[in-house]
């Protein structure tokens, strides 16, 4: 949440800049800023509220070869062109992503010393720090600066006359990109894409220095350390639209490769995963948002498989419950960023408490894999829509070859086959897929229900927050069986019910609901993979009718299903799917 990206090199900064902002939005788009030294040393600013096109007629104006930049979403100060990044004191221009706890007494203080302070963020209370404490050298003024400062940082400074960024880390992602004369800094990997071959992670407490020439990074002390310098296997074309009119419809499109590689990367790690399952008398599923949808269904296949005591648990609720972990616990840590501060801290308290850490991400070299006994890969590549699609889909297919593996089923089993063999399944299903109809009724509706009944249930879940989060139309997930304890009060005529039907066994049970909505002059979608129940309700309700396939592997098919009618839907009303309105991905603030 917040992108920040810096340049130093011969090109034009101020492009640079601009173009990895672009790349960054999907962590946060309600303004834009950025700062750059021109040739005579002095820094020019702009800042805007809006996204970050509202940079673009001032990039060609803006001469220089080192700069910084910051895409924002709003935590302290509502979004405005003061508010914006950077911020600056004294010839001090800074860019932060995170969270400042302390900055309420900070700049009492600050304000007792004589500093004066023109917008409403946290932020700005770092630029005034670091020009106070500037006696002569940069990275000595950031160090002293940080070790006043409590919460998250990603930060990156610059100095008037001074031709580098330095730049410090404390919770919040920050990566360093080599170039060939040239060197980068941003929060996330799409910002350096294609633009250099390797990249370093920095850690808690590091430091760096980046220039043209070099990049030095040191420790929390300023001694110099190195960290690991890994390939960049992302290239700019990996981003691309490829001819689709959103991220969103594009990553949809990508679910069967994606469970496709999460299936091969799993290979490498069957083993070791074997190791940090003995002793294992209990799991739990820690997530948020989507993720902690497919914690759901990690649950019931743990359950199913293996008979094992599983729970999933929301990560910020988890936090401060003060749970209970006995010997043999094994937590999930489910989280397509693996920098969610919520699932993040969840994870640090089970693991003081002797939890076993599994993390299940999409980003392998993230914060969460330093807290995790093992990284379970989930192989979505570059995920930029704000609303989770493919991901969902990489941890499901991750969560099931877990279970086979807890109940010690291996590539020869035929659980695993059948994963293997869903793929071109998955194709035929986005193929032929038709919610138009469906997305039309939503679109004019006052609230649409999902329900359904095991898998179709936690399926239900996901349907409804991606419809909520991307059309901004209300409405809720229920288990079919909770309709008639209150929820059938909210039916009428204009509301939607999407009853999804793939349990052979659960069938008429959920046909009930059905026929309860019905009598109630509610509208009726089912999604089904059952032609019995297909053709029983075809002519009273919109029946969108899918493959059949197993009932485990069934949230792989209906997933793409409720993903396909949020989309639907979102474009139908106008909506901007990839950027919904007051979000952001990586949620990096708890
Ligand atoms: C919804 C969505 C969010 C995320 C949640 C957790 O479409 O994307 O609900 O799932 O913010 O994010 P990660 O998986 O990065 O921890």
């Amino acid at each position: 949440m917040c992108g920040i990206t810096g340049y130093a090199g011969g090109g034009n900064a101020a492009e640079q800049v601009f173009e990895g902002l672009k790349r960054l939005e999907y962590r946060g788009y309600d303004s834009a800023g950025m700062a750059i030294i021109k040739p005579s040393g002095e820094v020019s600013v702009v800042k805007k509220q809006g996204k970050v096109d509202v940079l673009k007629p001032y990039v060609a104006d803006m001469r220089g070869a080192i700069g910084m930049g910051h895409t924002r979403w709003a935590t302290h100060g509502k979004p405005s062109d003061i508010n914006a990044h950077p911020h600056f004191a004294g010839g001090i221009y800074v860019v932060h992503n995170g969270i400042i706890e302390n900055y309420a007494e900070l700049r009492q203080q600050l304000q007792s010393a004589g500093e004066t302070f023109i917008s409403e963020t946290d932020s700005e209370v770092i630029a005034h720090l670091i020009k106070l404490n500037y006696g002569g050298n940069l990275l000595v003024a950031l160090r002293t600066t940080v070790k006043m400062l409590k919460g998250s940082y990603a930060l990156m400074v610059i100095r008037e006359g001074e031709p580098q960024i330095a730049v410090a880390k404390r919770r919040s992602s920050l990566i360093l990109g080599y170039g060939d004369g040239e060197n980068f800094c941003a929060s996330d990997r799409p910002a350096l894409a294609g633009k250099c071959k390797r990249v370093s992670i920095l850690e808690d407490g590091d430091f760096a220095l980046i220039t043209a020439q070099k990049i030095e990074i040191f420790d929390e002390n300023l001694n110099p350390v190195n960290r690991p310098k890994i390939e960049n296997t992302l290239t700019s074309e990996k981003l691309d639209l490829h001819g689709c009119p959103h991220y969103m419809l594009k990553e949809l499109r990508e679910v069967p490769q994606t469970v496709k590689n999460t299936y091969s990367s799993f290979a490498g790690i069957g083993e070791k995963l074997k190791e940090v399952f003995k002793g294992t008398k209990r799991v739990i599923f820690l997530g948020c948002g989507t993720a902690y949808h497919a914690g759901l269904i990690g649950k019931k296949y743990f359950e199913a498989f293996a008979r094992v005591p599983a729970e999933a648990e929301n990560a910020g609720e988890f936090r401060y419950k003060n749970p209970v972990i006995t010997k043999g616990t094994v937590v999930f840590a489910v989280t397509q960023s693996g920098e969610t501060a919520d699932t993040i801290e969840a994870v640090i308290l089970a693991k003081s408490l002797g939890a076993k850490v599994i993390a299940v991400t999409n980003v392998i070299h993230s914060a969460i894999s330093r807290h995790a006994d093992i990284v379970v890969p989930v192989s979505a590549g570059a995920e930029i829509c704000v609303a989770a699609t493919k991901s969902y889909a990489g941890q499901i297919a991750a969560l099931y070859l877990c279970a086979l593996t807890f109940a010690g089923k291996d590539a020869s089993s035929k659980e695993y086959k059948q994963l293997d063999a869903l793929c071109p399944v998955l194709e035929n299903t986005l193929k032929e897929i038709n919610v138009y109809t469906l997305a039309h009724m939503c679109a004019c509706s006052n609230g649409v229900y999902f329900l359904g009944r095991g898998f179709d249930y936690a399926v239900a879940l996901e349907g409804s927050l991606k419809l909520k989060e991307v059309s901004y139309i209300a409405g809720e997930g229920y288990p079919a069986g909770e309709l008639k304890h209150g929820t059938l009060a909210l039916i009428d005529g204009n509301t939607v019910s999407v009853v999804l039907i793939t349990d052979e066994e659960l069938a008429s049970k959920s046909v009930s609901a059905v026929e309860q909505v019905l009598s109630r002059g509610g509208k009726v979608a089912v999604i089904t993979c059952l032609p019995a129940v297909a053709k029983a309700l075809k002519n009273k309700a919109e029946v969108i009718s899918l493959p059949g396939c197993n009932k485990f592997l069934s949230p792989l098919v209906t997933a793409i299903a409720v993903q396909e009618l949020a989309y639907r839907t979102a474009v139908i009303l106008g909506r901007d799917p990839d950027k919904p309105r007051n979000l952001a991905k990586s949620v990096t603030v708890e």
